[in-house]
């Protein structure tokens, strides 16, 4: 299968990138900028240059395109609306266009961030209601790929809505990955506040991959339109904090419990959303792993990624 990878640069698109190269995929990786680090094909592709979307697809000529890239930065998201909107909404809006025209698959990385948290366990068929910019224009993004598909019935778009993902950054990025921001905080002995009142269902990164593969292989009469890819416990941001501490045996005393109420400033947060995955578990086998196996499996990578005696460079109790 050819395979076309949007945002394949960053934390998500990057291990989307692995996991088809691994299987013997045809990869096209679409990025921004093009950097060393990939190696299979690439082209340059930017959401706000349609030019650059047909040019992508001409070239990589995919059965199944895997949309990754946005504006997934919530802070610049809340505070430019316009740019979020043009590259979560509008920009997804000309990749499920050009994927009509070229008759290929699309899968659209959403978020657990359509939801307003007042609930747990939340169902493909609930109603969506953003707290956040952030949310709001993935939603957008969300409703430019169903009205693409009311335009063509027989094309073949799936809109997959991630839980928080956890694992390593790709090396060189300058972003951390959720599990780097604690590891940093312990790293530098500063007091990481985690809330105790907002929740989750978080899945390794690879978990997010093979799920994408998965969906981009289904025939296409199984395709759901949507469908929730989570990993199977619902933590608060606190109880995973002590997790990630229990496994790297950082000093515990640096983890502070906070409610969300205690932020007095900053972006509205959703409290719990939680994703129910029961369709995916129908589709998936093995389904995605517990937190436990999944906190493991990064401890491991994060231990050989680490220049030889470093391992305690997270400040342990
Ligand atoms: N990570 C999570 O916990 C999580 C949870 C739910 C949903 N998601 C969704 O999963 C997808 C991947 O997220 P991520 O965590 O991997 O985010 P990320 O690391 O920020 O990756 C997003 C990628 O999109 C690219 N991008 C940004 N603006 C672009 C533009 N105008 N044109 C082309 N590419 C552009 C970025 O390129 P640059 O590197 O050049 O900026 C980056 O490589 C997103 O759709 C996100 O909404 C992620």
């Amino acid at each position: 299968m050819r395979v076309l990878v949007t945002g394949a640069g960053g934390f998500v698109g990057s291990r989307i990138v692995s996991r088809f190269a691994a299987a013997g995929h045809t990869v096209t990786a679409a990025a921004r900028s093009l950097h060393a680090l990939f190696s299979v094909s690439t082209v340059t592709l930017d959401l706000l240059d349609p030019a650059s979307i047909t040019a992508a697809f001409v070239a990589a000529r995919p059965d199944a395109v895997v949309h990754a890239a946005a504006l997934a930065d919530l802070g610049k998201c809340e505070s430019n609306l316009q740019l979020a909107n043009r590259v979560n909404a509008d920009g997804t809006a000309l990749i499920a266009d050009r994927c009509r025209e070229h008759g290929a698959r699309l899968i659209y990385l959403s978020t657990d961030q359509v939801f307003d948290g007042a609930a747990p366990w939340r169902r493909e068929t609930d109603d969506t209601n953003p707290v956040q910019v952030y949310g709001q224009t993935k939603l957008n993004g969300e409703q430019a790929v169903l009205a693409e598909a009311v335009v063509a019935p027989n094309a073949a778009f799936c809109i997959a809505r991630l839980a928080l993902v956890y694992g390593l950054a790709p090396p060189g990025s300058p972003k951390l990955s959720a599990v780097e921001q604690i590891l940093a905080a312990a790293s530098a002995g500063e007091t990481a506040r985690l809330f105790t009142d907002e929740y989750r269902t978080p899945i390794h990164a690879d978990d997010v991959a093979a799920a994408c593969e998965l969906l981009a292989l289904l025939p296409a009469e199984r395709l759901p339109p949507i469908i929730h890819v989570a990993g199977p416990d619902r933590l608060s941001r606190w109880e995973l904090g002590q997790l990630i501490a229990e496994r790297w045996r950082l000093d515990t005393s640096l983890l502070e419990p906070a409610l969300q109420a205690d932020l007095k400033v900053g972006l509205p947060r959703a409290k719990d959303v939680s994703l129910d995955t029961s369709i995916l578990r129908g589709l998936m086998s093995p389904a995605p792993r517990s937190i436990k196996e999944g906190l493991d499996a990064v401890h491991r990578e994060w231990v050989a990624s680490q220049p030889r005696g470093q391992t305690g460079s997270a400040r342990t109790s």
